[in-house]
Parts: structure tokens; sequence; C-alpha cells
């Protein structure tokens, strides 16, 4: 039976991908690298040892996150100063009028996988 496009598109949502895209040893403890995936800049964030993965662009007007400053778990955007939980992505404070996406991460081994 044909259900039409609502089960194709449910189909492709729910298919996930791995990509690798850095190496543990690459992103040391308090600091951050921007890596691309399918043309999408991401920021891989190291807190502590634990690694997460957020879009590397700032909701309000595109600076890069990776570049901001690393503190208690959220990065301040180095343009106009939005601060983001680095875990979730969640916008703490304005100009930033939305959250940017938060990835899964895999680690296997020294390497770093984000999964979209
Ligand atoms: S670009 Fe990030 S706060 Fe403006």
């Amino acid at each position: 039976m044909d259900r039409g496009p609502w089960t194709k598109r449910k189909r492709e949502k729910n298919m996930t991908k791995e990509y690798e895209v850095a190496k543990v040893s690459e992103i040391a403890p308090g600091t951050a690298k921007q890596v691309e995936v399918d043309g999408e800049p991401i920021a891989i964030f190291n807190l502590d040892g634990q690694f997460y993965a957020i879009s590397d662009t700032c909701s309000h007007a595109q600076a890069s996150l990776s570049e901001g400053e690393i503190e208690n778990g959220v990065v301040t955007c180095p343009w106009h100063g939005a601060k983001f939980d680095i875990k979730t992505g969640k916008n703490l404070s304005m100009p930033a009028p939305v959250p940017v996406q938060a990835y899964p991460i895999k680690i296997e081994g020294d390497v770093i996988k984000i999964v979209v």
C-alpha cells in the first residue's frame, strides 16, 4: 500500500548518520573547535573531558560560537555577548532570540563522531 509522501518523510527523518569530525586529543579541556558536517559549521566543546556539539552559528547574527569565551558550561558569543548552554544549545541571554541546535556525540577511542 502506498502511504504517500508522509511515510517517506518519516522514514528519512528517522535515519541518522555518524560523521567523524575530530580527535579527542585536538580539543583541550575548556576549548572548542569548529568542524563542518554537510556544509554546516558545528562547534565541539570540551568541558572537563566531556564533549558537546552545538551549531557553531549564533542565532543572533551568525558569529562563530567556537570563538566565544567558555565558562561554567556556557559560551558567550564573541560579537554581541549572547550566552548559550553548551550542553543543550539553549539561548540564555539576549540578543540571541532562539536556541541553537545541539547534536549527540559519540567518542570511540580518540575519535569524536557527531550524530545527525
Ligand atoms: S552574533 Fe551572537 S550575539 Fe550577535
